[in-house]
């Protein structure tokens, strides 16, 4: 999961009903999942998921994921070249998801602009531990922040 950053920084509401607000829904075996709104020209940056699997399905709209095909480490560097040829894009239309894993990592997502909001349904688990951004020049990904749960509440 990641916030779309918006320049009011806030993440999107996810309260629903049934659910307590800010904590999105828990499932039997501890997974977590959220509805998150995402208006138009937001994104989540370069991001990983601390080791957490993972899925998300499109509710309404269109998204597009930018992603990497290759498994990266998730801890143990704060600078990584990437080799040429890993960089993915897909759209991500309504009701079309996709699920990955522990170590698949530093997916973006983004909204075109000039559209209405787009919803998703993301779900994790274990839950999130904690959730690495990273900076991209070129092929060089940095890591530039962690973020923890109690910050998502
Ligand atoms: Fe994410």
């Amino acid at each position: 999961m990641a916030w779309p950053r918006t320049r009011h920084s806030s993440p999107p509401s996810r309260s629903t009903p049934g659910a307590a607000p800010g904590s999105g829904w828990r499932g039997r075996a501890g997974a977590r999942a959220w509805l998150i709104g995402w208006p138009p020209g937001t994104g989540t940056g370069w991001h990983d998921h601390g080791g957490s699997h993972g899925a998300f399905a499109t509710a309404a709209g269109q998204l597009t994921e930018q992603s990497l095909a290759a498994q990266l480490p998730t801890e143990g560097w704060t600078l990584l070249e990437l080799a040429e040829g890993v960089d993915r894009e897909r759209q991500l239309t309504a009701q079309t998801g996709r699920a990955f894993g522990p170590r698949t990592m530093s997916t973006r997502c983004s909204t075109p602009r000039r559209r209405n909001t787009r919803c998703r349904v993301h779900a994790y688990y274990p839950p999130l531990p904690l959730m690495r951004r990273y900076g991209r020049t070129g092929r060089v990904l940095r890591l530039e922040e962690v973020e923890w749960p109690e910050e998502w509440a």
